[in-house]
């Protein structure tokens, strides 16, 4: 199959294709085209004359055309999963995960299209301001450029074309090239539930090439991207006056307190460590557990891991397929096994097969290993023990990433504390940092990024707020 560029509502050839393999079994999925700079232009062309169209369609028109992408979603719940599935080697019950995700973050930004208001100021708080009547409103920002990764490719899209269209803009989106299939489905379902031409289009291709694109352009009002920190500093430094949001990556910790029933809650971070093969930004990778009961947690730790089907992600029952590319496999495997050589013990994993890289387990592992200090993505979890809480919280913030943390405790005041002190976007007290709803505030500081997605926070993000002032005499 070749799958062409989707430009103005149609598709369109590109000169050059390039092949696309399954992560697991490498078979051929597809032909995808490879956008010129000239097809970028060709995009941004068309969402800006879908952008005056978008500008002026009613609340309840952007609403119905996202309820009505819920619907069809809904309808082609396991196709779209299995895309997902094939595409990023996603397990298949995480991938109809992703999918009912998908919908829930449609149907929010069905919900938040008819809510997006401003407010009245009073104008009259400062002297001179007398007299007048006062009001904000919020407007599209017009062209918006998403640039997505491949761990999400449904549902992470979702985050940027759900408000995007929620708020009137038009989208021309660079979607992962290891999951450019997600993001082609999508467009149909949009076209075939009514929205204009041109509002949203898709330009698969190289980061350079299409990227570079859309960063420079003028008529691209804003960026919001999904993706490395590196990648992200450089769309910073050259986005110039544009909005730009940025959702980059961590090495996510939860800190699990003394007097915690570590056998209730073990089930749940081994999900949150190695769901989708640890390639999620909030993934658990550092895990810091109070001495008491450190070595039941690894107990119960390792056993719920052993658990865990590996293998073909379009069996049902596995949890844990190949890694998104074997670099990815060589790169976590060198980091694991530099832990192990500086005195890290391996008490489970540390092997592939086949790019599926084992879950792996180390314990006390010193904090400046890139397997700790950096981002992992990939299943692997350290489990360190401390004695005092204020320590782990300290080890938790002693980190470039800051994007969710966790915290098992009983005790009231150590929660708020640690709420307090945790310096990342989100505190999952009694959770795992991996814990996500898609209407909730996400988003993270230092090196995990600026600005916050779930869809009211990306609805703020891609409008521009505008002030209203009568004079009445
Ligand atoms: C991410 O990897 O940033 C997204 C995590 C999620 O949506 O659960």
């Amino acid at each position: 199959m070749q799958q062409k560029l989707w430009i103005n509502g149609k598709f369109e050839e590109s000169q050059a294709y390039k092949s696309l393999k399954s992560p697991y079994s490498h078979e051929v999925l597809a032909d995808i085209a490879q956008a010129s700079a000239e097809d970028v232009k060709k995009a941004i062309d068309a969402a800006e004359s879908a952008a005056k169209e978008m500008r002026s369609l009613p609340a309840y028109k952007r609403a119905e055309i996202l309820e009505r992408v819920v619907e069809l979603l809904k309808e082609k719940r396991t196709e779209c999963a299995k895309i997902i599935a094939r595409e990023a080697a996603k397990p298949l019950k995480a991938a109809l995960t992703e999918v009912d995700r998908t919908i829930l973050t449609y149907q929010f930004a069905s919900q938040e299209a008819r809510k997006i208001n401003g407010e009245t100021i009073p104008m009259d708080g400062a002297p001179g301001g007398e007299g007048r009547v006062a009001y904000t409103v919020r407007e599209p920002l017009g062209v918006i450029g998403a640039i997505t990764p491949f761990n999400f490719p449904m549902n992470l899209v979702a985050h940027k074309v759900g408000p995007a269209i929620a708020a009137g803009n038009a989208v021309v989106l660079k979607p992962a090239s290891q999951t450019p299939l997600s993001s082609y489905k999508i467009a149909e379902l949009f076209a075939e539930a009514g929205l204009p031409s041109g509002a949203l289009n898709i330009v698969t291709g190289s980061g350079s090439t299409v990227g570079d694109v859309l960063i420079s352009d003028d008529r691209v009002a804003m960026i919001t991207f999904t993706g490395s920190p590196e990648v992200g500093k450089s769309i910073r430094e050259n986005a110039g006056l544009k909005r730009v949001t940025l959702e980059l990556g961590s090495n996510s910790a939860v800190v699990i307190d003394e007097n915690t029933d570590v056998r209730k809650i073990v089930p749940r971070i081994v999900a949150g460590a190695f769901n989708f093969q640890g390639q999620v930004c909030i993934s658990v990778q550092r895990i810091f557990v109070h001495e008491a009961v450190f070595s039941t947690f690894v107990e119960n730790f390792v056993e719920e891991a052993k658990k865990l089907k590996l293998g073909d992600p379009l069996d049902e029952t596995t949890d844990v397929s190949a890694l998104i590319s074997q670099a990815d496999v060589d790169r976590a495997q060198s980091w694991i096994d530099e832990a192990v050589k500086n005195g890290a013990e391996l008490a489970l994993g540390g092997k592939s097969t086949e790019g599926v890289l084992h879950p792996t387990v180390l314990l006390n592992v010193d904090l400046s290993e890139k397997i700790s200090c950096e981002e992992a993505f990939a299943p692997v979890v350290h489990i360190n023990s401390f004695k005092d809480f204020d320590t782990a919280l300290h080890s938790v913030n002693d980190s470039k990433y800051g994007l969710q943390a966790g915290v098992f405790t009983n005790d009231l005041p150590k929660a708020f504390h640690a709420a307090n002190t945790l310096h990342v976007g989100g505190v999952m007290i009694n959770d795992f940092p991996t814990f996500r709803v898609d209407h909730m505030p996400y988003g993270g500081v230092k090196q995990s990024g600026t600005g916050r997605e779930g869809i009211k926070y990306a609805i703020e993000e891609m409008t521009e707020l505008k002030l209203v002032s009568f004079h009445l005499n």
